[in-house]
């Protein structure tokens, strides 16, 4: 089993030093000009975006690699429209596109259209799998986690071979989520997610975790063996996984271990 990176820091500088090794990482990966990211949402993945949008403003060979750059969903909600400021594609638009410049058209999502349609191949990966596949796969994918341990919208339960796919969200992540919408009645029950097979491949993965609530998922994730009660913990079968916490996300990891 691989051994994920691990970057304990305080609350404070979270967001900075995941968005600056974020940007670093970028170019790992050679030609920044077809540049692959997988993109997250959730309150976690602010900050980050907005210290990559601050960094490429001042560094304009990163502000080049972001504005030409493919970006792959992770998840988004079935029944908002794209102009539902809920809709995780309204999300991306605003906090990373948008003030980037990058065009609309760059910005691709799971979807009714791409991932209920037939399967393209006889594995069962979905037309959004295919979509990914054509672009050479991504380079590199931002996560969070759920406090349930979710992957995307990849909940308990989940395989380790499941492509993108509708399904129906935990009632703790409906919960958890309440928070963005005006009434808890709002959130919906389901969602396109992408699956734990695609993440995996993913040429580099980070995920970054911040406050209390985390820290038994992030605990599981990193002390556990990969298994589907956390569906977080299959990228303890990837290579290359860095993983940002704060203290707090950090706080049940056994002590002294990561000092
Ligand atoms: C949401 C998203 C996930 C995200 C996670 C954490 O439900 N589907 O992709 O990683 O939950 O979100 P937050 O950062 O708001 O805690």
């Amino acid at each position: 089993m691989a051994k994920m990176k691990l970057f304990i820091v305080p609350s404070a500088d979270f967001a900075t030093t995941a968005g600056d090794y974020v940007a670093r990482r970028m170019f790992d990966f050679g030609d920044a000009v077809s540049f692959v990211l997988g993109t997250a949402t959730g309150g976690t993945m602010e900050g980050i975006y907005s210290t990559l949008v601050g960094k490429a403003r001042r560094d304009s060979d990163l502000g080049l690699c972001l504005r030409t750059a493919h970006y792959f969903g992770m998840d988004e909600y079935v029944g908002l429209e794209p102009d539902n400021p809920q809709s995780y594609e309204f999300f991306m638009k605003k906090h990373l596109l948008a003030p980037l410049g990058t065009p609309t058209r760059n910005l691709k999502l799971p979807s009714e259209k791409t991932v209920l349609a037939s399967p393209l191949a006889e594995d069962g990966r979905s037309v959004y799998d295919q979509m990914i596949f054509d672009v050479g796969g991504i380079d590199l994918q931002l996560a969070g986690i759920g406090e349930n341990g979710h992957l995307a919208f990849n909940e308990p339960g989940s395989m380790r071979t499941s492509w993108a796919r509708r399904v129906e969200l935990a009632p703790g992540t409906k919960e958890a989520n309440a928070r963005f919408f005006s009434n808890s009645s709002e959130v919906p029950c389901e969602a396109y997610t992408m699956g734990i097979q695609t993440i995996l491949r993913a040429k580099s993965v980070v995920l970054c975790a911040s406050g209390k609530k985390k820290a038994r998922a992030v605990q599981r994730m990193i002390e556990g063996r990969p298994g589907s009660d956390c569906p977080a913990s299959f990228l303890l079968d990837h290579g290359d996984v860095t993983v940002f916490l704060d203290w707090d996300a950090a706080s049940d990891l056994r002590s002294g271990l990561y000092t």
